[in-house]
């Protein structure tokens, strides 16, 4: 089978596929039947390109820069790392949050700084709590019920809204700190709207390890500059591009896209990309199909 990657893939699995052609998906030749990506956009145009193609192996869960539609109507199948990256997921959330609140990031900084010994007094370095605080899950899929098990340990109150279940605008209301697990859909980008941010209660934490889309960004840009709220954030919406005013606040952490990103973890998803495509050279049902 004629396989292509954008690029080697982490772990010992990927060596069990020989013969692996390594480029952008544009470097792509018309003969390839198997073409894998780590998150990388491949539209309706890209497809038009391959007509050989049987298979699009994402590296990741998330499958929004993969037009499936166009997929479904050429007959090729799309799969992706389902199930392998939850608790990586959910320890880089309880991170985002915890360096975001006790302001992890900024004491680094002053100690670096050598301004220690003039800020070393209880007034001015002031954080906000973690523990016992309550936390607003929205998406309780596989990653947010493993941030779920994690706010135990912490003593927090959890609430959570789901597709079905919930009210977003009220947990908006009452939470110290939201944390987005949904996927980027046509239903959800856009979701925490300007109006919905102006509902996050002063010094609440949003933390975002979802896409970047699901909030609108310049909405959360000026909630930041204003102070109101703080922030973790290892989504954006034009990665790896991070709005310009982001950079020089102290109120948001920010994180280039590594919520998956352990040697662990890592070697799990290459394994499940390896495997599909391998079933699929055996001709048995692939393991983790999006559709
Ligand atoms: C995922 O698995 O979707 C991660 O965000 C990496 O793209």
């Amino acid at each position: 089978m004629k396989v292509f990657a954008t690029r080697p893939l982490p772990g010992p699995a990927w060596t069990e596929l020989l013969d692996v052609s390594i480029g952008s998906v544009d470097d792509a030749y018309a003969e390839i039947e198997v073409l894998i990506v780590a998150n990388e956009m491949v539209d309706g145009r890209a497809l038009d390109r391959l007509p050989a193609l049987r298979l699009i192996a994402n590296f990741g869960v998330g499958y929004d820069r993969i037009d499936v539609a166009a997929c479904r109507a050429r007959g090729v199948a799309v799969t992706n790392t389902p199930g392998v990256l939850d608790a990586a997921t959910a320890d880089v959330t309880f991170a985002l949050m915890l360096a975001a609140r006790r302001r992890i990031v900024e004491g680094d900084q002053l100690v670096r700084a050598g301004r220690w010994a003039s800020h070393w007094s209880a007034g001015p370095f002031l954080g906000r709590e973690v523990n016992g605080a309550t936390l607003g899950i929205v998406g309780l899929g596989r990653i947010g019920s493993a941030v779920m098990k994690r706010a135990v340990g912490f003593d927090m109150r959890v609430l959570s809204v789901t597709r079905r279940e919930g009210n977003l605008d009220e947990l908006l209301r009452a939470s110290d700190i939201v944390t987005l697990h949904v996927p980027l859909t046509s239903e959800t980008a856009g979701l925490l709207s300007r109006e919905r941010l102006a509902l996050l209660r002063d010094g609440a934490t949003l933390v975002n390890t979802a896409r970047g889309a699901i909030i609108d960004m310049a909405a959360l840009v000026d909630e930041l500059v204003s102070g109101r709220i703080t922030a973790g954030l290892d989504v954006f919406v034009d990665e790896p591009n991070v709005p310009n005013e982001l950079l020089s606040l102290p109120n948001v952490v920010l994180t280039p896209h590594i919520a998956s990103s352990t040697v662990e973890t890592r070697a799990e998803m290459t394994r499940v990309v390896v495997d599909n495509v391998l079933a699929l050279e055996r001709g048995a049902p692939l393991l983790t199909p999006v559709q």
